[in-house]
């Protein structure tokens, strides 16, 4: 049996050289797997941003004015639909006009209207736009947010209105 002893010995010892071997390529390749960790930190420039851009939130607010990329920019003032004449007149010039308030001349009275309409269509409008005598006519009829063209319109529809009526 000592013989057989004496046989095995170098055996274990390959086998310890084995497993010492194993041992290095496991270190080994954990240090390469330590390196590769390293590369992955050091993330090329312009890839963090890049995330940030894509986990932005999906709504940002957007203030008028404000520049929002081009997208959906916010205007200063929204005239979407232009008002007719009729609508203007209905909610800014028959409060005085229908009942000839402060001697207004009456929409549907041909009479009250002839000797305004003899100064002319631009006089006329001109005297909407900015306001008649010390402001008994207010400017713009108080329709502050009319356009020219609306403006003209409903003084079109009063004076309009006026002959087909009276
Ligand atoms: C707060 C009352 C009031 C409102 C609102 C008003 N007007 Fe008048 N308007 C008057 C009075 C009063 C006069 C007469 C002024 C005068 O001749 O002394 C007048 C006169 C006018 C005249 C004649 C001006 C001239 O040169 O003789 C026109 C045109 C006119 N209004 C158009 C309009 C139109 C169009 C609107 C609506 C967009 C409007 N007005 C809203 C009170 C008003």
């Amino acid at each position: 049996m000592v013989g057989s002893v004496a046989y095995n010995r170098p055996l274990l010892h390959e086998g310890s050289r084995v497993v010492s071997n194993v041992k290095r390529l496991v270190c080994g390749f954990g240090l390469v797997l330590v390196a590769v960790g390293a590369v992955g930190d050091s993330v090329p420039a312009g890839t963090v941003a890049d995330i940030e851009d894509r986990t932005r939130p999906f709504g940002e607010l957007c203030l008028e004015g404000d520049d929002c990329g081009g997208v959906g920019d916010a205007p200063a003032a929204v005239q979407v639909v232009e008002r007719t004449g009729s609508e203007i007149y209905a909610k800014h010039c028959q409060v005085c006009h229908l009942g000839g308030l402060n001697n207004a001349p009456k929409f549907g009275d041909a009479e009250a209207w002839e000797p305004r309409l003899a100064k002319g269509m631009d006089e006329l409008f001109r005297n909407t736009k900015e306001g008649f005598n010390n402001g008994t006519m207010p400017p713009m009829g108080t329709c502050m947010d009319c356009t020219d063209a609306e403006l003209r319109a409903a003084l079109e529809y009063t004076i309009g209105a006026s002959g087909d009526d009276g």
